[in-house]
């Protein structure tokens, strides 16, 4: 199967007159970077839930691609999270999972990706009764030639269900071990508010001692007090979103002097009504702030855009300077879980672009 590229009502509105991307934004979609904030079934398009449905012999619950369009209208991360989990139901086989995930590499290079950290949500699949075989190895199958086939560097990272029990996460995790999956990290997804870090901390305690890296999604929707929790209980070492450590300033003092990465999402904040628009999200002054932040795509396909499209409509927003540009970039680079020499392949070449 052909990759499905992203074609679509994704691209942001600043084409010039003759469909060609001003010069600028050329540059910026090609600046290589690290996207550390990746949700792989989130990347599903649907055009892809369709053709997978169709190979699977599902019949959706939507009469074609307009309908299912129109439901990309969230009010908040929970009536987003239905629809994430809703459309899964057509990844059935490995292939379906190699197929998705391969789609979001060729996607993800031409966004000037070079090393991506993806999440996957094996709970949710296992509770629609797919073996965790049968994710695992089809989304790692594709991961296994992402370096020839995409030039992109790829880890992955098993995210556990937040508004679950810490005993299911805990008991999927001594599966993945057991069967020794590659995976390099954890994270924690899901609804955010009512499911704070402290839930977790047996999860993550083992995580560590099995020699895992450690990220939590905090202070999306949920509290400042959320990423104080992820640091000091479950001792993470980076934070997804993270945009509402500006309602604490002692908070942000502290991640300014540790230099925790924040893997900041702008377009996903719009769509799920964290901020209003784009023009008011935090992003200026975290940088200001001096934070280590880095620009992300969270779930590309609902959201409106991959990494390239987040710099481009943010440029658009904010006129990014290219100093902060290549500091987005670099912190990326700088806060993912890639070897050392790994990470200075990828610092040069951001020196060279
Ligand atoms: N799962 C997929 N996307 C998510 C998000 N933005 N927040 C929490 N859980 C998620
Ligand atoms: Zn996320």
């Amino acid at each position: 199967m052909e990759p499905t590229q992203n074609s679509d009502q994704t691209q942001p509105d600043v084409m010039g007159d003759d469909g060609a991307l001003p010069v600028a934004d050329k540059a910026l979609r090609r600046l290589p970077v690290a996207e550390l904030h990746l949700h792989i079934e989130g990347t599903l398009q649907p055009e892809l839930i369709f053709e997978l449905a169709e190979r699977n012999g599902m019949e959706l619950p939507y009469a074609g691609l307009e309908e299912l369009r129109g439901l990309y209208e969230f009010t908040d991360l929970q009536s987003f999270l239905d629809l994430y989990y809703a459309n899964m139901a057509v990844l059935q086989s490995e292939q379906d999972f190699a197929d998705m995930t391969r789609a979001y590499l060729a996607r993800a290079a031409n966004a000037g990706v070079r090393h991506a950290e993806i999440m996957m949500d094996p709970q949710a699949h296992l509770a629609r009764g797919i073996p965790l075989e049968t994710c695992v190895n089809g989304v790692a199958s594709a991961l296994a030639t992402s370096v020839e086939e995409f030039g992109i560097s790829t880890l992955l990272i098993a995210a556990f269900l937040r508004d679950l029990s810490e005993e299911s996460a805990l008991e999927v995790l001594e599966e993945l071990l057991a069967m020794n999956a590659p995976i390099a990290a954890i994270g924690l997804d899901s609804a955010e508010v009512g499911n704070p870090p402290a839930k977790f901390e047996r999860l993550f305690a083992r995580a560590r001692e099995a020699g895992l890296r450690l990220t939590a999604h905090a202070g999306e929707e949920g509290p400042a007090s959320y990423i104080l929790e992820a640091l000091d209980i479950l001792g993470v070492e980076r934070i997804d979103h993270g945009i509402r450590c500006m309602e604490d300033p002692e908070l942000v003092e502290r991640l300014v002097e540790d230099r925790i990465p924040l893997t900041v999402c702008p377009l996903s904040n719009v769509r799920l009504r964290a901020v209003d628009t784009l023009a008011d999200h935090p992003l200026p002054a975290m940088l200001a702030a001096g934070l280590n932040v880095s620009v992300n795509s969270d779930d590309p396909a609902y959201f409106g855009g991959y990494v390239d499209d987040n710099f481009v409509q943010l440029n658009a927003v904010f006129e990014l300077s290219e100093f902060d540009q290549a500091r987005l970039a670099a912190n990326s680079i700088h806060s993912s879980f890639a070897s050392e020499e790994r990470k200075a392949e990828l610092l040069d070449e951001l020196n060279g672009s």
